[in-house]
């Protein structure tokens, strides 16, 4: 089932920020959300993934979905390493070999045994979308997956979110128009 988003509304402090909204993110496809700063796309994750209540409208098709996210910060325990932090969401009994596989797969290097704070922007980035890819989902949520990665690692990220993604419903909040061709994604913008 696709996820349907029907006139959703959503004010703060009397400032509206999604007005009237209505959205579809088809099924097994990948959906870019664009728009400029502050037009509401964190926030309307937010209410997909039901951490934030809308004033009026609906969400359907995320009903007993499990849903994974990269958050628009990294969120990670910054005094544990990358395996660590992975192993603290995976859900899947893996090894830590196997994330290891995943984290090289995307160009980690010298991250073993580490405090996270120690680790770059762009690295902690990649630390957030493994530990996201390697839980059990149906859709996927990345807000702003890319910041901090240059144009080579972002093309490699991509590569490997497309190959793991496969199948699943995945909606990428970016700001980069090329994003849409590299995902051979849908794009909605928001206004
Ligand atoms: N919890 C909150 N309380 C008050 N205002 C909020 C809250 N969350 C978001 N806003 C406001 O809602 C608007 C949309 O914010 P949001 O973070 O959804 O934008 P965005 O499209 O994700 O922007 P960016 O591209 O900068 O991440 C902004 O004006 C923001 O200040
Ligand atoms: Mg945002």
């Amino acid at each position: 089932m696709d996820i349907r988003v029907e006139n959703l509304n959503k004010s703060f402090n009397g400032k509206q920020v999604l007005k009237d909204l209505n959205i579809n993110f088809p099924k097994g496809k990948i959906t870019c959300l664009m728009g400029a700063s502050g037009t509401g796309k964190t926030t309307l994750a937010n209410i997909l993934m039901n951490l934030l209540k809308p004033d009026s409208g609906r969400v359907e098709g995320l009903e007993g979905k499990k849903i994974s996210a990269v958050f628009q910060e990294d969120r990670l325990i910054e005094h544990w390493d990358a395996i660590e932090n992975i192993r603290l969401v995976n859900n899947l009994g893996l090894t830590k070999e196997k994330i290891n596989e995943h984290l090289k797969e995307i160009n980690l290097k010298d991250y073993e045994e580490k405090p996270v704070r120690l680790l770059s922007g762009g690295m902690r980035r990649r630390v957030a979308l493994v530990r996201a890819i390697l839980s059990d989902y149906d859709v996927l949520i990345l807000d702003e997956p890319f910041k901090g990665l240059d144009e080579e690692l972002k093309k490699q990220v991509i590569n490997y979110i497309r190959k793991m993604a496969k199948g699943k419903t995945v909606i990428i909040i970016t700001h980069d128009r090329e994003d849409i061709d590299l995902l051979d994604a849908n794009l909605i913008s928001l206004p």
